[in-house]
């Protein structure tokens, strides 16, 4: 199969990131790589959940790319300067690679650049051999340069009626941008920790929020070790193997990629 794209969508605070990172980890475990590791929330930080510190975004590389396009040396194309710019980005780590889109555009839209920025993010997927997308809420980014093609989306949700919302106009706006989505899946986070009271509490919740017109793709339960890591300001790769979130984002990893025909 061609090289999976995974992203990840919803509200701020409802465990993207948590999933993007733990999605990358399961990817990983799966021998699944390499994998290309995606931050498209500049107000996040995917990579600090991996463990990476990141020393440019793409953001800053594309007003770098403006600021000094005049001075490109000679006989150096427009298109080569900027995929100079845009492979310094590339933070290269053991089984998987991370690229930070980062803020930069200014107001006006650089549309030959995103049209480059696509191009190259293109060819750059067929050498991986998954993709995950941390995205912000607004998918803006995802219309506009990070992927043309996303196999499945993953809209997160805490475990809130308005969180669920929330996730149904995260995939409502999917439509508005006319994204190419194959699936699409509801991902329940900070579910409680308690199995019964998991089991009792995600019906009543679900009759609550009322249709959301999303399949549920799974259930991350409230993970103790999750906060620790946050204290501690580890990486979500040295989580412990059967931490309930690491449990999780893996069974959630297998069944969407079972619905793609698996991971071979
Ligand atoms: N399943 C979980 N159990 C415990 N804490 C979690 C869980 N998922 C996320 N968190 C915590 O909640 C906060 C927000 O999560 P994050 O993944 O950064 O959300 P988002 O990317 O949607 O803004 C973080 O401090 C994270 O550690
Ligand atoms: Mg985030």
């Amino acid at each position: 199969m061609t090289t999976p794209i995974l992203a990840v969508a919803g509200k701020g605070g409802s465990g993207k990131t948590t999933l993007a990172a733990l999605l990358v980890r399961a990817l990983l475990e799966r021998g699944r790589t390499p994998v290309l590791a995606v931050d498209a929330d500049p107000a996040s930080n995917l990579g600090e959940a991996l463990g990476v510190t990141v020393g440019t975004t793409l953001g800053a590389a594309v007003e770098e790319f403006y600021g000094e396009r005049a001075a490109a040396p000679p006989g150096m194309t427009k298109e080569a300067l900027l995929e100079m710019r845009f492979a310094s980005v590339i933070e290269e780590r053991r089984g998987f690679d991370l690229l930070s889109m980062g803020r930069g555009e200014g107001p006006g839209c650089y549309c030959s650049v995103n049209n480059t920025l696509r191009a190259l993010v293109e060819r750059l997927t067929g050498s991986y051999r998954a993709v995950v997308i941390d995205n912000e809420a607004g998918l803006e980014h995802l219309s506009r340069r990070t992927a043309r093609r996303i196999d499945v989306l993953l809209v997160v949700s805490d475990f809130a009626v308005r969180g669920l919302r929330a996730a149904r106009d995260v995939s409502g706006l999917v439509d508005e941008l006319r994204l190419d989505v194959g699936s699409r899946v509801l991902v329940v986070s900070r579910a409680p920790a308690d199995p019964a009271r998991r089991a009792e509490a995600l019906p009543r919740l679900l009759a609550a929020a009322g249709d959301l017109g999303l399949e549920i793709g799974g259930v991350v339960p409230h993970d103790e070790a999750l906060v620790a890591a946050d204290l501690d300001r580890t990486s979500l790769l040295q989580l412990d193997a059967g931490s309930p979130a690491v449990v999780a984002a893996g069974e959630i990893l297998d069944r969407v990629t079972g619905a793609l025909g698996g991971l071979r």
